[in-house]
């Protein structure tokens, strides 16, 4: 990737925290697309879910569907705005952060 490239790529929450590309992302970008399991390394899915139990009307980080181990990716997009990943079929109207 060139430097332009890369750049386009740091306009991102985690990197302005400070954590690298590799630490979602692998050594030599062994995770091109990175998964749940790398976001378990800093977040508890258990305790994100207990978090957010009281948001209304449903909350996003549990259901009968996926429990709490949906990929986190599929809502937080890292890179490009966030999804609303339910309301395909609901209209829960989650604004993800
Ligand atoms: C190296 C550790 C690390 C990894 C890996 C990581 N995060 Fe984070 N994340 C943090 C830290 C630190 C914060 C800022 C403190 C906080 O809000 O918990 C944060 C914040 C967030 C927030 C914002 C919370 C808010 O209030 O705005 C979301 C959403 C999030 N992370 C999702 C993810 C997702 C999805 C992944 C996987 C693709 C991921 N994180 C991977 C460390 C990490
Ligand atoms: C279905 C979409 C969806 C998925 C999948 C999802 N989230 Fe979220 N997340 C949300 C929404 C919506 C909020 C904001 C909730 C609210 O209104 O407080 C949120 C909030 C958060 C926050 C901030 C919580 C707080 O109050 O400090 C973190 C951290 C987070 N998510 C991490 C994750 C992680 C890690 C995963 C994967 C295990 C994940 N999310 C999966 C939709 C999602
Ligand atoms: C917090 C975890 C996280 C960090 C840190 C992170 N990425 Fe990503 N990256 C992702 C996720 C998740 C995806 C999957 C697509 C998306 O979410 O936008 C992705 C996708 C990508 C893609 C493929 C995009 C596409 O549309 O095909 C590239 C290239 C990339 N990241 C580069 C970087 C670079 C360069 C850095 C460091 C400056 C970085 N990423 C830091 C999580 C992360
Ligand atoms: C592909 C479509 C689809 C997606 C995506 C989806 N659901 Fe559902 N969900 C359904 C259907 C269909 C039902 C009704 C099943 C039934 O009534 O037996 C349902 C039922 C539910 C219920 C039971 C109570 C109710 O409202 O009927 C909850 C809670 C729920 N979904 C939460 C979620 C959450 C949270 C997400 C995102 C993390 C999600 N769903 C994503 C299709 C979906």
């Amino acid at each position: 990737m060139n430097a332009q490239a890369a750049d386009n790529f740091t306009d991102n929450r985690h990197v302005k925290l400070g954590i690298s590309c590799e630490m979602c992302h692998g050594k030599d970008n062994a995770v091109p697309y990175p998964t749940i399991d790398q976001c378990k390394n800093c977040h508890d899915p258990k305790q994100v879910s207990e978090k957010t139990k009281d948001v209304k009307p449903q909350n996003p980080h549990m259901s009968p569907h996926y429990g709490n181990m949906l990929d986190c990716a599929l809502c937080h997009l890292q890179h490009s705005p966030t999804e609303n990943y339910c309301d395909q079929c609901h209209k829960f109207g989650f604004k993800v952060p």
